[in-house]
């Protein structure tokens, strides 16, 4: 199967996506960095028709990673990324680092609602870097519709924060989380994991579900919480960021499970950062 046109600037990708209005397509954006894995590729399945056409980003972004984190060694492969696009995608749109950010960039985009907390807690640059590429190239593709999978679950809320709030007409759309067989959460930061470590990443989903059982059973949402992180440092963990039970919709702290929520989670083995996340019922 042939591999996707790929375009570099700006203004190829507004040139392709006028053309499919011309055509009266529906135009669908799927936003990400790369390393492409099962897990992306089913967010190109999620608005698929026959009438749209669907463009997949690639950027690594560097306003999202701190000094310290892993931007240099973020892995990078345009022609194995393009290979794994072929027959899901109609573009992909991989811009240089100058076309997303002119010399002299000075715009921030700061959301706060959904992005209190959790993730900021420990990546505090995190989301204005998300952001700043993910408006960006909303307004790039003015797409009908946008994909962000629940792997990254405050992410999407944020994104849907930010859409509502700056009018973009535009559906932000939540696709599912993708796991491997064992149940770890797909992730291009898994390629870094040696053996052992992958073992015990494992652990991390099952640690969750334990957690909502526990806390189905109990009641106790913080003696909950408490044991998820006690649970993931006896698995094998250095160390572990939070493992929080927030409502669904808004992220806040929650007494019960009368309402939707979610359990979230971010934790290192060796040098990987990994972070899982799932929805948890409302009790009857
Ligand atoms: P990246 O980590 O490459 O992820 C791109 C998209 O794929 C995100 O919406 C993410 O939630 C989704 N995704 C990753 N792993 C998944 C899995 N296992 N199951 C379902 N969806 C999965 O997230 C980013 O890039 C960036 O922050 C980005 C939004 C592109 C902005 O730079």
């Amino acid at each position: 199967m042939k591999t996707p046109e790929i375009v570099t600037s700006i203004a190829g990708l507004r040139a392709h996506v006028a053309d499919w209005r011309k055509a009266r397509r529906r135009v669908a954006l799927v936003p990400t960095m790369g390393a492409l894995h099962e897990g992306h590729i089913a967010l190109t399945g999620t608005t698929r028709t026959r009438t749209t056409k669907t463009i997949v980003s690639i950027f690594v972004n560097p306003a999202q990673f701190a000094p310290h984190e892993d931007f240099d060694r973020y892995p990078r492969n345009l022609d194995a990324d393009a290979a794994k696009l072929a027959g899901h995608v109609d573009l992909i749109f991989a811009p240089s680092v100058a076309e997303m950010y002119p010399d002299g960039f000075a715009t921030r985009i700061e959301v706060g609602g959904p992005s209190l907390g959790l993730e900021t807690d420990f990546r505090p640059h995190f989301f204005s870097g998300v952001a700043a590429a993910v408006t960006k190239l909303l307004i790039a593709a003015m797409p009908n519709a946008a994909i962000f999978g629940e792997k990254d679950y405050q992410q999407l809320l944020v994104i849907r924060r930010l859409n509502a709030d700056l009018g973009l007409p535009i559906e932000i759309v939540g696709a599912p989380l993708v796991r491997e067989p064992d149940g770890l959460a797909m992730s291009s930061r898994n390629a870094y994991l040696k053996p052992r470590e992958r073992e015990i990443a494992a652990s991390m989903n099952m640690v969750l579900k334990d957690v909502i059982e526990r806390v189905r059973e109990r009641g106790h949402i913080g003696v909950g919480e408490h044991h998820g992180k006690n649970a993931l440092l006896r698995a094998g963990f250095d160390s572990v960021d939070y493992v929080a039970i927030r409502d669904a919709r808004t992220l806040e702290t929650v007494a019960d499970l009368s309402r939707p929520a979610r359990i979230l989670a971010a934790a290192k083995v060796g040098g990987t950062r990994l972070i899982d996340n799932m929805a948890i019922q409302p009790s009857p």
